[in-house]
């Protein structure tokens, strides 16, 4: 079973004056999707908190997957892509184009969100908006293809699936 951390960047939820509904919809989906969630926090939007918290999930707790939700757009607080460009060592822009592809034939404010991705050590952390509706969206639709990056990236799978032979008709 791989495991996730949660981390969602929020002012006023680290404060406690905000339910983190988004972090909630994070946990409930990687749960269904089979996965264990071991550690969650909400920090402020602050680089340092963030990228500390990233850290210590992937270099300490040594998580496969790292989801992140909130402070990817334009106000002045969000700066979780600039914490999340300084924890990662090689970017997965894939997945993050992957996310905003999803969100624009949604809704053209896909566009605001700023999120990256990439690979620290053996762990993938990966940016979402910040609206559980966000959330729900983008995670149902990379669910599957990271889980297969994942297996790839901690060495149980060593390649992708060759494509299945065209039946031929006799
Ligand atoms: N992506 C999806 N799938 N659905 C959405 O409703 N909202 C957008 C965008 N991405 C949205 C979305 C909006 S309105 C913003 S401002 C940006 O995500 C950034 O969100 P954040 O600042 O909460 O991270």
């Amino acid at each position: 079973m791989y495991t996730v951390g949660i981390i969602t960047a929020s002012d006023k939820g680290s404060k406690g004056e905000r339910e983190d509904l988004s972090g909630k919809v994070i946990e409930e989906m990687v749960t269904e999707a089979g996965y264990e969630v071991v550690h969650y926090v909400m920090v402020p939007d602050e680089i340092d908190a963030l990228y500390e918290a990233m850290c210590h999930m992937a270099d300490t707790l040594k998580l496969n997957l790292i989801l992140t939700t909130g402070g990817t757009g334009f106000s002045t607080r969000d700066v979780t892509p600039e914490a999340t460009m300084k924890a990662i060592e090689r970017e997965t822009p894939g997945i993050s184009e992957g996310i905003r592809y999803n969100s624009l034939k949604i809704t053209p404010k896909g566009m605001l969100s700023r999120g990256r991705s990439g690979i620290r050590g053996k762990s993938l952390i990966i940016n979402m908006p910040g609206s559980p509706k966000a959330v729900r969206e983008s995670l149902e639709y990379i669910l599957k293809p990271i889980h297969h990056g994942i297996q790839i990236l901690v060495g149980d799978d060593s390649e992708c699936a060759t494509p299945e032979k065209p039946q031929t008709q006799k």
